[in-house]
């Protein structure tokens, strides 16, 4: 039986001459077994009539935000709070540029704000339009929300005249991307903790030592075990990234590393899996200078600040090696980084090893950081899965999102079976310390989001 079977999806039509094709997207998607919703710009209606699409799903189709009649019968919020999965195709650039400045000036882009469900754009447009940077921009402030998600475009004919990428992928891949959204919920009652994004360490009151990390692939993986069922708490260094959409994430921001150690021992100690993601500076200043520092060695005062332009670094404490040296009680599984630069395959993949290794992991995910495109700041990433027992795993260059999922899948294959025998009640047996030491350690239970539905 497909996963689709008894979803509710909502069919989202934007105007492009692709319209025409959601007739057929919409007729597999009920032969997949979804109770499909469909809901039309005024745009779209120029392109392909509603009777079509009405009579193909069985179902009114929604139109006019402003229609008293419509908005009885069907209603923005309603059909936002019921729909499993969004599907919008085509979707123009136009609704690209609405959605990602989260406009609610037509029935589907406010169903869409409304709405938590996952969203699934099939974009369709001129090649030209595609590649312009407005719509690859707008396209990266969605994606990097966790919640929207691309298949498409194909490259070839487009009815304009040219030849490029812009063509809506064919109905049945945006149905077969639609059934893997609706992925395993095999993470349901587990406890996830992510780490993401950089740590900054203060050089004064206003300088700091840093790195590139935008938190996209930690996100990522929050966003990912959230969808399959988990509860997770997203330990954020400072990024400029919103919380992923979906219930279940409790996020907490720090900026130092220091601050990442004790978020990280508040939260570890409950938890079944934890991700570190984080780019965690290895290095702090050795003293934090108040004020600001001149390139004098003077304050703004003009007193004398005692620090010559050098800066002494000691290192930060290793996170993730203090969390694999907890042998109180059982551990959370650790998934570990590697980011490595440059070289040979195999001295990545020794570097990765020796990691696992040193830190006492259960996974290391090893990545090429001087790759471009992937890595720090992209939207994608390629990875090589490097586990205890040897055996090492390419995952090829995808979004962040699918890379997530690509280490969800091993994650969940060695958890135990019965999510009941949590880390959390073995570590209270312990006596309730030994991760990370910390001086102060406290179980934080984060209030579950409450939801319409499951
Ligand atoms: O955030 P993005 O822009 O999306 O980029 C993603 C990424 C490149 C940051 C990510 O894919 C990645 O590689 N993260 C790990 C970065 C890193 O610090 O790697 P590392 O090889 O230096 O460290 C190895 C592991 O030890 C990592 O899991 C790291 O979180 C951890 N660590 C490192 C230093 C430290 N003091 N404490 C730690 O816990």
């Amino acid at each position: 039986m497909s996963r689709l079977a008894g979803k509710t999806v909502v069919l989202g039509i934007t105007g492009g001459i692709a319209a025409y094709k959601a007739a057929e997207l919409c007729r597999l998607l009920v032969k997949a077994g979804a109770r499909v919703r469909v809901v039309m710009t005024d745009a779209a209606t120029k392109f392909i009539a509603p009777l079509t699409l009405q009579t193909l799903s069985g179902a009114a189709v929604g139109l006019d935000l402003f229609s008293l009649d419509e908005e009885a019968r069907i209603g923005h919020i309603r059909l936002g709070d019921e729909a499993d999965l969004i599907v919008i195709a085509p979707a123009s650039a136009d609704a690209i540029a609405r959605l990602a400045q989260g406009l609610a000036d037509d029935l589907l882009a406010t169903m869409v704000l409304a709405s938590r469900a996952p969203v699934l754009l099939a974009p369709a447009m001129n090649v030209n339009m595609w590649q312009n940077p407005f719509t690859q921009r707008n396209l990266g402030v969605l994606l990097a929300t966790g919640r929207f998600t691309t298949v498409g475009p194909d490259s070839g004919d487009l009815a304009c005249g040219w030849v490029g990428a812009g063509r809506l992928i064919e109905p049945s891949e945006i149905v077969e991307a639609a059934v893997r959204l609706q992925g395993p919920t095999d993470l349901k009652g587990r406890r996830v903790v992510v780490t993401a994004g950089p740590t900054f360490e203060a050089v004064d009151d206003v300088r700091f030592l840093g790195n590139r990390s935008s938190g996209k692939m930690g996100f990522a993986v929050a966003a990912a075990a959230a969808r399959r069922g988990a509860e997770v708490t997203l330990i954020a260094g400072p990024v400029s990234l919103p919380t992923p959409a979906g219930a279940g994430i409790v996020r907490r921001d720090v900026e130092s590393a220091e601050q990442m150690r004790l978020a990280l021992a508040e939260s570890a100690l409950g938890a079944d899996v934890v991700v570190m993601a984080a780019a965690v500076s290895d290095f702090r200043p050795a003293t934090r200078a108040a004020g600001k520092l001149s390139r004098r060695g003077k304050s703004a005062t003009g007193a004398s600040t005692g620090h010559p332009l050098s800066i002494g670094v000691v290192a930060n404490p290793d996170l993730l090696a203090e969390l694999g040296r907890n042998r109180r009680g059982r551990r959370p599984l650790l998934v570990g980084f590697a980011a490595e630069v440059g070289g040979a395959p195999d001295v990545l993949l020794q570097r990765a090893r020796e990691k696992l290794v040193e830190k006492g992991c259960d996974l290391v995910v090893a990545n090429d950081v001087s790759v471009p495109g992937i890595g720090f700041g992209s939207e994608e990433n390629a990875v090589t899965l490097v586990s205890p027992n040897g055996v090492t795993e390419t995952v090829p260059r995808a979004p962040k999102l699918d890379i997530a999922n690509a280490i969800l899948d091993r994650v969940v294959g060695r958890l135990p079976q019965d999510p009941s025998m949590s880390v959390r009640r073995s570590a209270a047996r312990a006596g309730g310390g030994g991760l990370l030491s910390p001086k102060r350690v406290t179980t934080i239970r984060p209030s579950r989001e409450r939801r319409r539905r499951g």
